[in-house]
């Protein structure tokens, strides 16, 4: 280990510590990426800004989607394929669909073998349960902890390497050599405040999503958009940034708890939504699949009754589960149970649980070859949430745990053979360290400056959650354009107090900037997909736009490292997997093929 000290003038010292592969992230595609990277024999550092086994992988709590038919034995990869392009409405880069259906099924045996615990079907089976527009009952899961259980079993499995995990560090850039290759990244230790040059050959973006840019999210203090904004500074080419997704179901009362996820499993387990008067609302909506319809409906329904005059006292819909009554809950859903009655003082077995829409999940994000994950930039590979592609314009549900095995692990051995392939030196001028160190200080170091990044992102928050939210039109995107803006050009003045010890301004004065840049790209994306598809719903328009159902949005920044914005066609998919949807499906018109309610 080398260590320097006070170069160039600079007062901050900083570690030199060396690694074949960096990957930043300790959720699941962090971990399962660690994991086939160490075992093709390479040295790999993992960088979690929080601590192990905390991530939002947890949060996706009712299952993982794996079509292995121990339910439903009619279920297949080609069903599992077909419903997350429909899902997507097409937008899905299919390639990434039909690689994550046909290797699902062995990552979660891979999973059973290293230890999860998943619920059993009586023939002792992997236990799986309906989930939103699935056609077969195909969630593997563990109660209602199945993300959690995920972690565990990956962390473990990580330990039992040679990878080497820094907790509580925060990584600001990725640095670049002369031809542009990632070659590593400059962090610090968020209790310390000490600076560490990390050199690598490759890096591995699984930083996760970008909630925290919304007032109202399930994701944790975490999900503030470093690593799509990292690998935007360093090139990267993002897809279809507009599609945020809202998940329809979270906690809404009390105020401390809004946005809490509150389990698709809930409904996959049979429970109904009403509004306050009493309707099963779900019937308006999409009266084939009910409560089970895709999550981008079930939460524009839910949003509609509400904000028509149908919710409930706190502002949500009733969510009921009382016919499974206190043994089936405890057995199905115990997590939910505790959570109502820990946070919001509701028995679940006896009362309905209020509910409304909350940010979860981000389906744009960093592009990505899919049979590699390898970005656009040479060295740097995304797994993941932070990687866009596989889930187009609206998620399943479920396929996000099975999204970060399929390629956190195809991450790990694209980066592993690149770094073995390219016998490249990872060393880069040490003014470009040394400056990005001053940057990273200025706002606890100057002495003026007026701005508090805390006061940034509550109106950054307000302004995503008041102009950017499931429904959307021109106006009000424009709006929010200009707000975001106008706290981009604040940015500059923003000052904080104290030391780089253990201090929640200074790391606050960090994530602002990431926080700003990926709104503002999110909101410019919007504006340009004029049309309503999954979830970007233009209320200025009807529909669907034909045209704009075969084109990605393509960001990277420009010249003027502003963000320029390309159409980019999608291109055909295969007949191989044409053939699948030729019994009747219109690849690109209706939602569901004309199957599902067009709302
Ligand atoms: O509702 C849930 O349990 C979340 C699952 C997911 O996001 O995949």
């Amino acid at each position: 280990m080398e260590r320097n000290g006070n170069t160039n003038g600079a007062r901050h010292g900083h570690e030199v510590l060396e690694h074949d592969i960096l990957i930043i992230g300790a959720g699941g595609a962090g971990l399962r990426a660690a994991i086939a990277a160490t075992q093709r024999g390479l040295s790999v550092g993992v960088v979690t800004k929080s601590l192990l086994g905390k991530a939002h992988t947890v949060m996706a709590e009712g299952g993982v989607a794996a079509a292995l038919g121990n339910v439903d034995s009619e279920d297949g990869w080609q069903t599992h394929f077909m419903d997350t392009l429909k899902a997507g409405k097409f937008l899905n880069n299919w390639r990434m669909a039909e690689l994550f259906a046909k290797e699902a099924p062995d990552r979660v045996y891979e999973l059973e073998q290293w230890g999860a615990l998943f619920n059993r079907t009586p023939e002792g089976k992997i236990s799986q349960r309906p989930f939103g527009a699935h056609t077969y009952t195909r969630l593997c899961h563990v109660g209602d902890r199945t993300g959690l259980e995920m972690i565990r079993t990956l962390q473990e499995r990580t330990l039992a390497t040679e990878a080497k995990v820094y907790m509580e560090t925060s990584v600001t850039k990725l640095f670049q050599n002369d031809e542009g290759r990632v070659v590593g990244a400059l962090a610090y230790t968020r209790e310390a405040g000490k600076f560490i040059h990390f050199k690598a050959k490759a890096v591995i973006v699984a930083t996760g999503g970008w909630g925290r840019i919304y007032k109202v999210t399930s994701n944790s203090w975490e999900g503030t958009g470093d690593g799509v904004v990292l690998a935007y500074n360093a090139g990267a080419e993002l897809v279809d940034m507009e599609m945020v997704q809202f998940h329809p179901t979270g906690m809404v009362w009390p105020p401390g708890v809004r946005g809490l996820l509150v389990t698709e499993g809930v409904r996959g387990e049979g429970g109904f939504l009403r509004n306050s008067d009493g309707e099963r609302f779900m019937e308006n909506y999409d009266a084939e699949r009910m409560e089970l319809s895709s999550r981008d409906v079930v939460a524009r329904a839910n949003y509609t009754e509400v904000t028509e005059g149908r919710g409930s006292e706190h502002g949500g819909v009733f969510l009921d589960i009382t016919h499974l009554g206190y043994n089936g809950i405890m057995k199905k859903l115990p997590t939910m149970y505790e959570q109502f009655l820990k946070l919001a003082d509701i028995d679940i077995s006896k009362e309905p649980m209020e509910v409304f829409p909350t940010i979860h999940y981000t389906m744009g994000g960093i592009k990505v070859d899919p049979e590699t994950c390898a970005t656009n930039v040479p060295g740097l590979y995304a797994a993941g949430e932070v990687g866009g592609g596989l889930h187009g314009a609206n998620r399943l549900g479920g396929n996000s745990l099975s999204d970060l095995l399929v390629f956190g692990r195809r991450a790990g051995e694209g980066a592993a053979e690149y770094v073995k392939g390219n016998g490249y030196s990872a060393e880069i001028e040490s003014s470009v360290v040394e400056d990005e160190k001053k940057r990273v200080v200025h706002p606890l170091e100057r002495q003026d400056g007026d701005e508090n990044p805390f006061h940034l992102q509550q109106e950054l928050q307000e302004a995503m959650m008041e102009h950017a939210n499931l429904m959307r039109n021109e106006d009000s995107l424009k709006e929010g354009l200009g707000k975001i803006l106008a706290i981009k050009d604040r940015l500059p003045n923003v000052k904080v107090h104290g030391s780089t010890l253990f201090n929640p301004g200074w790391h606050a004065s960090q994530d602002i900037h990431n926080l700003v840049q990926v709104s503002e790209i999110i909101v410019r994306a919007a504006l340009e997909r004029t049309e309503r598809r999954g979830a970007q719903w233009r209320l200025d328009y009807d529909g669907p736009d034909d045209e704009l159902g075969k084109i990605n949005f393509i960001v990277k920044r420009d010249q003027q490292g502003e963000a320029g914005i390309e159409k980019r066609e999608i291109p055909p998919m295969p007949d191989h997997l044409s053939r699948l949807f030729d019994d009747g499906d219109d690849k690109h018109g209706g939602e569901q093929g004309g199957k599902e309610s067009q709302f």
